[in-house]
């Protein structure tokens, strides 16, 4: 399993690609799998403003396109004081594909906080209620 400096680092590099062409802000994301594989994604932005994409979700979307089912933990990087956590759309995307993950918030030089999802995101809904 990588340490989890490990996989804020690997969030702090995918961040260097984020498409933060309208906002500035660049937010980095690194998903660990149940084997010890990391997934990364950066946010995409565009044009419409409204189709951007979250750096959490990239990094979500990317691993279930390369087969990977189960995750542990999701490193969320952005070059802020204050932790960025993840907005209400990834907290959904990540319980329903991720479960109760760890979240790791760090900035560009130190760890910010650590949380459950299931802390960030009480009273979900999901599969089982449909
Ligand atoms: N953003 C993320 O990628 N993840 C977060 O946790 C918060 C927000 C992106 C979306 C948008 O490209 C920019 O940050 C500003 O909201």
């Amino acid at each position: 399993m990588p340490s989890s400096d490990a996989l804020v680092d690997a969030a702090r590099r995918a961040r260097e690609h984020a498409v933060a062409t309208f906002s500035q802000f660049k937010v980095g994301a690194a998903l660990e799998t149940a084997d010890g594989a990391v997934i990364t994604g950066c946010n995409v932005e565009n044009a419409t403003y409204g189709l951007t994409i979250c750096a959490e979700r990239v990094a979500v979307f990317k691993a279930l396109s390369d087969g990977h089912r189960a995750f542990t933990r999701i490193a969320i990087v952005a070059d802020t004081e204050a932790p960025t956590p993840p907005c209400g759309a990834c907290r959904q995307i990540l319980w329903e594909f991720g479960g109760d993950l760890e979240i790791i918030l760090a900035n560009l030089t130190r760890e910010a906080g650590r949380h459950r999802l299931s802390d960030l995101l009480p009273l979900p809904f999901d599969a089982r209620l449909l």
